[in-house]
């Protein structure tokens, strides 16, 4: 009684002034969540008032609201688990996950049985890179980037330890891999090239067809990370020679705590060690019980990237180039980090001189990712900055831009507007 008088009295206040306010009770009894679908600003600053505009998408997402009202039911009228096969409740629980893996496999051109549920993208690169290396009789040796996420390169120290080898390539100033090292580094006891598909912090693309043509050639197997990617580029493991895929819900539009890896079973099967047993879930590859609110999630989202993906990238890449060329127009020492043309479309990430990281704590009415430039700097110099060799001896501050599906022109032209005075104040209260 006294938690549902609580729930019925909480009140999501839509916006801070005049908007709408809904009892929670209202919002699940409306199934669509009439949010005016689109009027997703406001149902951000639901949670928050005065909210910064958000422009920290490579960090997370927010839900999508199609997405979550495709999971609600499966919180408590359908709260089967998919593996009771005894009865309706199970039945309905494993067909909504079942649904799921053919939407996600359909949006990477893979097969249903091609898809293992996991907790995110790190677990998937766990379960790729150890599961792949352990399954086989000799110790192997695994190709990377020094651009990776940390978990890749966190999980190919953690190879080291059970002594596997590891080479990690270097890349040039835009952030990309020259295929011919890639190829000189290709040896008779290589098992595996892992890399990532786009950059988190500076956004460059990798050439992945290429890269797969070069792997598949060498009969080297091929993870690809494509956290930053999913929902944003197609994808076609077959035309790109892919053999492991990792994917996380919450970078397009999904809850948290729920990812996918694409696990090639045809032509050739790649067999893995799976490292979580259990119940037999996921072909035995991953155990544990499904997270059924959370997998029915990944696969709204992976329904609805497929059916948006190439306007909203177009619109994207619109604003993004829109927001650097203001910026670079507007504001003298200023650097765009990572590939000019083969980037993220939602990816603006720049390194300003002159300030330091403190100056941009101003900066407090956008949500975005900071660091330095500077290795005498505050805060340290990113592992993918060094590996561009963008590290300075002087005060510089790098800042990171991700945009999406809610972000509007006039954001991008507010925020511009913001970081230029804040930009200029900095300099020349330095100067005084
Ligand atoms: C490129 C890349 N790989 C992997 C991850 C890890 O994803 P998850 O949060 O799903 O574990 C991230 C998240 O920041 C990422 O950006």
């Amino acid at each position: 009684m006294a938690s549902s008088a609580i729930c019925t009295s909480t009140r999501l206040d839509l916006g801070c002034c005049a908007a709408p306010s809904l009892t929670s009770d209202e919002v699940l009894k409306n199934r669509q969540l009439n949010l005016d679908k689109w009027n997703f600003n406001r149902y951000l600053a639901s949670t928050m008032t005065n909210a910064p505009i958000y422009l920290d998408f490579h960090a997370t997402t927010p839900v999508d609201p199609d997405v979550l009202t495709a999971m609600l039911p499966y919180f408590s009228e359908h709260f089967g688990n998919a593996m009771s096969g005894s009865h309706a409740y199970g039945w309905t629980a494993a067909m909504a996950v079942s649904q799921a893996r053919k939407k996600v496999a359909r949006l990477i051109h893979a097969e249903a049985n091609e898809i293992v549920f996991t907790s995110g993208a790190t677990e998937s690169i766990h379960l790729a890179i150890l599961g792949y290396l352990n399954e086989r009789d000799q110790k192997g040796h695994i190709i990377t980037a020094a651009t990776e996420h940390k978990c890749v390169l966190e999980v190919c120290n953690r190879a080291k330890a059970y002594g596997h080898d590891v080479t990690i390539l270097d890349v040039d100033r835009f952030g990309q891999i020259n295929s011919a090292d890639l190829e000189r580094a290709i040896r008779p006891d290589t098992a595996l090239i892992s890399l990532m598909h786009g950059n988190n912090e500076i956004g460059t693309v990798h050439p992945i067809a290429e890269i797969g043509e070069l792997a598949s050639k060498h009969g080297v197997a091929f993870h690809v990370d494509a956290a930053q990617t999913i929902g944003k580029l197609p994808i076609d493991v077959q035309a790109m020679n892919v053999d492991l895929l990792s994917i996380s819900a919450h970078k397009f539009y999904g809850p948290k705590g729920v990812g996918a890896l694409y696990v090639r079973q045809s032509p050739s099967r790649v067999h893995l060690l799976p490292y979580l047993v259990g119940g037999g879930q996921e072909r035995g590859l991953r155990g544990g019980t499904h997270n059924v609110p959370g997998i029915v999630g990944l696969g709204a989202a992976a329904e609805k990237a497929a059916h948006v993906m190439s306007e909203e990238a177009s619109r994207l890449r619109t604003l993004r180039d829109k927001m650097i060329a203001r910026l670079s127009h507007e504001l003298d020492d200023i650097r765009l980090n990572g590939h000019p043309t083969e980037r993220l479309c939602n990816n603006v990430s720049l390194s300003i001189g002159g300030v330091t990281g403190d100056a941009l704590l101003a900066l407090h009415d956008v949500a975005f990712s900071s660091g330095s430039a500077c290795s005498s700097g505050s805060a340290e110099v990113s592992h993918v900055m060094r590996a561009i060799g963008a590290v300075e001896d002087r005060p510089m501050s790098t800042i990171r831009f991700g945009l999406g599906r809610t972000t509007t022109e006039a954001e991008i032209d507010q925020v511009c507007q913001r970081l230029i005075k804040v930009v200029t104040q900095a300099r020349q209260n330095s100067r005084i």
